[in-house]
């Protein structure tokens, strides 16, 4: 059956090739990895970008790029029109848990008012593929061996609630307008593609780490009384670039699709590794082996365990992780390293 405004014969590869796909957010960590691996596998690229946490010298060379929010649509309208854009990667939000319980207007607006303002530019170009960033922050404390798709949702903290009330925006608008989504949740990010493109923010286990050994302080681990093997909490780490390569396999699963396509996955290895097992592999990779970890007490709200099953992305898009957490490790520490060098033993 022909899709919408493709001619009959048109081929689902040449439909992949016709594409312009706008990455919103892409000077950002994961935008900038989302954009290269586009860029790379030969689709064509545009970066949207306010730039307020994202660098521009992260973005390729060669993608063009456009400074503006997704929340003024005057300036999103030019670039959909300017660019011819096809498809669009929204990755641009506010990304900071603690923050958002400060600051929820700013969070519903960014995230949420932001979304809006993007989608019904997206429809009234005549758009008709969107993929968006959600997060593993979508499920709150699940209480399951492995989290699916189908575990309950109950976010525990505003930005968790924006990203769940993205989803639903998209998914509505998708089935109102004809336009084919995916809703991304990624669990924990980790490593970069190159040193230049590591993340700069301090906001998860890794960079922390790295922050205690580098100023010569122990590693802390936040309780380890957990009913999990070693009593530390279990996680799902996903290196950067398998989750770009889940983006691009996305874009191309909705490229070849039609606008009915509605997928909602997580992008995780499906492998729980704990924060001790993270700690030591992380002395072990830096070379600061000195400080022995030093346990505190549980933080508030942090589940003992959250890995992702990983089958649904398997299956939809053909896609699984090939990076290891001593991957993610090494590649991080490069990039680490780079902004702070006196790091390097
Ligand atoms: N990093 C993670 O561990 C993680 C985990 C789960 C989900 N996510 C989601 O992935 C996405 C990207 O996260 P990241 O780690 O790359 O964050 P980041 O802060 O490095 O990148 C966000 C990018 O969006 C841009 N941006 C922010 N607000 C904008 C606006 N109003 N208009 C245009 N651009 C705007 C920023 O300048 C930045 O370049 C976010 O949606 C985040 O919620 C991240």
């Amino acid at each position: 059956m022909a899709e919408r405004g493709l001619p009959d014969k048109r081929r689902p590869a040449d439909k992949v090739r016709g594409m312009t796909w706008l990455i919103t957010g892409g000077a950002g960590f994961i935008g900038a990895h989302v954009a290269e691996a586009m860029a790379r596998a030969g689709e064509r690229v545009v970066v949207f970008d306010d730039m307020s946490t994202g660098d521009p010298r992260r973005i390729p060379r060669g993608v063009p790029v456009v400074s503006g929010s997704v929340l003024d649509r005057e300036a999103l309208d030019s670039a959909l029109r300017d660019h011819a854009v096809t498809g669009i990667v929204h990755t641009a939000a506010k990304k900071q848990v603690g923050e958002s319980v400060e600051k929820p207007f700013l969070y519903y607006r960014e995230n949420v008012r932001g979304l809006q303002t993007l989608l019904e530019a997206t429809v009234d170009a005549g758009i008709e593929r969107f993929v968006l960033s959600s997060s593993a922050a979508v499920y709150g404390l699940p209480d399951v061996d492995l989290v699916t798709e189908e575990t309950p949702c109950a976010p525990l903290s505003p930005y968790g609630e924006t990203k769940l009330a993205g989803e639903w925006l998209v998914r509505s608008v998708g089935r109102a307008h004809g336009i084919g989504t995916a809703s991304l949740r990624y669990f924990n990010v980790a490593g970069a593609a190159a040193p230049e493109l590591a993340d700069t923010g301090v906001f998860n286990i890794v960079p922390m780490v790295f922050e205690r050994l580098t100023a010569g302080e122990a590693p802390r681990i936040f309780g380890d009384d957990y009913a999990t093997p070693d009593g530390t909490c279990v996680r799902d780490y996903i290196h950067v670039s398998d989750l770009a390569a889940a983006h691009l396999a996305a874009a191309r699963r909705l490229a070849e699709g039609g606008p009915e396509t509605e997928l909602t996955l997580n992008i995780g290895r499906g492998e729980g590794v704990s924060v001790r097992e993270m700690v030591d592999l992380i002395r072990e990779v830096t070379g600061h082996t000195g400080a022995a970890p030093e346990v505190g007490p549980r933080r508030p709200g942090d589940p003992a365990r959250v890995v992702a099953s990983s089958e649904a992305a398997r299956k939809e898009l053909g896609w699984s992780a090939e990076l290891g957490v001593r991957e993610m490790v090494e590649s991080a520490w490069e990039g680490w390293c780079l902004r702070h060098p006196e790091a390097r033993r």
